[in-house]
């Protein structure tokens, strides 16, 4: 009770009167980021809702989101204890755990050197500028002769699970030095099971808020816990087997750089933050998780919109047939459309304040539940003519000569500040360069007669509906 007085100069925060032990769970409904957006219009940037009995606070607006993530950063840049984050890798997760600032301050920046390290060093064939571009463009040829087989075989195929074992094979490229096979079992039955994953760590789901409905039998939470299990298996075996096969004169890979430092680091014996073995080298573990669903949701979601929309994919054609040598602007802008109009991470992942704060006027008590809207801002007609309509020739200046910088950095999906997505560049990258070479070769239609449904299914990230499309080879290919 304490806690909850209002300090002299601050207000309490607005939001919809919570109904007993529930709070506002039937007002989320199916689909919190719209809901969440239209109380945004009623109670403003700033408001709060109750999960069952826990408050949340919910951000929207550009100003508002910059304020917190950036200026106030440190304020916000913790991460709540929800249940279903205690199940992710045992609780040791770098991006869902509630490690202590400098234990995941220590991780992060290690995360971040070893992913610069390995994208950027030297590929196996000098043909390709880094490792990352290699193993990229090798991974799209392979997905395309596969797309072609799959075509001979079925006259039609499904994009998500042949793009996916693509994007896992660039991170294990990365990660682990090895590839998968599109036809590899271990790594499809961890795919079939992504998609409880990202229904039950989605922004709002009461399981997290709500104790007894934990009781209850739940078939998407136990396949959850599956998939946990899983990847944890999949990933330690790997890791066994880079310990044994380990040589610090010929680091091959992410996984081997981690170990080295944590051998190293026993030499030393100097650091300050104690942060476990297992919680450095288990670095890689979040490095797939979080790289290949991300990845690939996107470029399955580009896949389905070239479809809808015709005309856009043979402008892009052209582009990348017509100027081969020159920068493809309309691609560029492509990309940005697909991450603002599908918004496919609707919220970032839940933030928590680290001390009692106070945003535009109101007072947010340390350990806050904070939602960021990454979805209100990237559709707020506020920043966006016609914010519903998809059209990419909105992030290139009004001759077409150039891209709309101004424009481009007003998307949020990767989010802002201290927790902001930590493989952004590789990410772009990858969507980049699988498009242009998958466009250049190859042309996508839907079934006759089908019309495709671009409603998404929420989550943490947002899938399409599973669907079938075709593909045709472009001239000269
Ligand atoms: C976190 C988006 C690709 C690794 C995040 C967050 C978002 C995001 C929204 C949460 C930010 C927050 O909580 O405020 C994306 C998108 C991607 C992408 C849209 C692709 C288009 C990747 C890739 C990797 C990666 C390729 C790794 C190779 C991570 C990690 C975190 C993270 C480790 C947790 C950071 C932390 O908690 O400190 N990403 N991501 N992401 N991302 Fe990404």
């Amino acid at each position: 009770l304490m806690r909850t007085k209002i300090p002299e100069g601050l207000q309490k925060l607005p939001g919809p009167k919570p109904l007993p032990i529930i709070g506002n769970v039937l007002e989320l409904g199916k689909n919190p980021h719209l809901s969440l957006t239209a109380m945004s219009k009623r109670y403003g940037p700033v408001f709060q809702i109750q999960i069952g009995m826990r408050p949340v606070v919910v951000l929207s607006g550009n100003d508002v989101i910059h304020q917190a993530l950036l200026k106030q950063g440190e304020e916000f840049a913790g991460r709540p204890d929800l249940y279903s984050s205690r199940f992710i890798r045992n609780g040791k997760s770098l991006a869902f755990s509630t490690d202590q600032v400098g234990v995941w301050r220590t991780r992060r920046k290690l995360a971040l050197s070893a992913l610069r390290t390995f994208s950027m060093v030297q590929g196996k064939s000098s043909e390709y500028s880094c490792a990352l571009e290699e193993h990229i463009s090798k991974e799209s040829l392979y997905l395309i002769e596969r797309l072609h087989k799959v075509m001979k075989a079925d006259g039609c195929f499904d994009p998500f699970r042949h793009i996916v074992v693509s994007v896992a094979n660039v991170i294990c490229g990365i990660c682990f030095d090895r590839r998968y096979s599109h036809d590899d079992d271990e790594l499809l039955s961890l795919v079939d099971l992504s998609d409880e994953f990202l229904k039950i760590v989605g922004s709002g789901n009461p399981l997290d808020f709500i104790p007894f409905l934990r009781i209850l039998p739940n078939k998407m939470m136990r396949k959850f816990l599956e998939l946990n299990a899983q990847l944890e298996k999949f990933v330690n075996k790997i890791v066994i087997d880079h310990y044994d096969t380990f040589d610090k004169d010929n680091i091959r890979d992410i996984t081997d750089s981690l170990i080295n430092h944590c051998e190293d680091r026993k030499l030393a014996e100097s650091s300050n933050v104690q942060v476990s073995d297992e919680k450095v080298v288990g670095i890689v573990n979040d490095l797939f998780g979080a790289g290949v669903d991300t990845v690939s949701t996107a470029l399955s979601w580009a896949v389905v919109y070239l479809v809808n929309y015709p005309e856009i994919q043979e402008r892009l054609q052209r582009e990348l047939s017509e100027y081969l040598s020159a920068e493809p602007l309309f691609l560029r802008a492509f990309i940005l459309e697909i991450f603002r109009h599908s918004s496919f991470l609707p919220f970032t992942i839940p933030h928590c304040t680290s001390n009692d704060t106070s945003l535009n006027g109101y007072f947010i008590p340390k350990d806050t539940c904070v939602f960021v809207n990454q979805w209100q801002v990237n559709h707020d007609p506020e920043l966006w003519k016609d914010p519903s309509c998809f059209n990419p020739d909105r992030f290139l200046t009004v001759d077409g000569t150039d891209l709309n910088k101004m424009e481009g950095e007003k998307v949020l999906v990767f989010g802002l500040g201290k927790r902001r997505c930590l493989g952004e560049s590789i990410g772009r990258a990858e969507l980049f360069l699988f498009l242009a070479i998958l466009l250049q070769r190859l042309k996508f239609s839907g079934m006759p007669g089908e019309t495709l449904d671009m409603t998404p299914e929420y989550g943490l990230t947002m899938k399409h509906k599973q669907c079938l499309l075709r593909v045709t080879s472009q001239p000269g290919f």
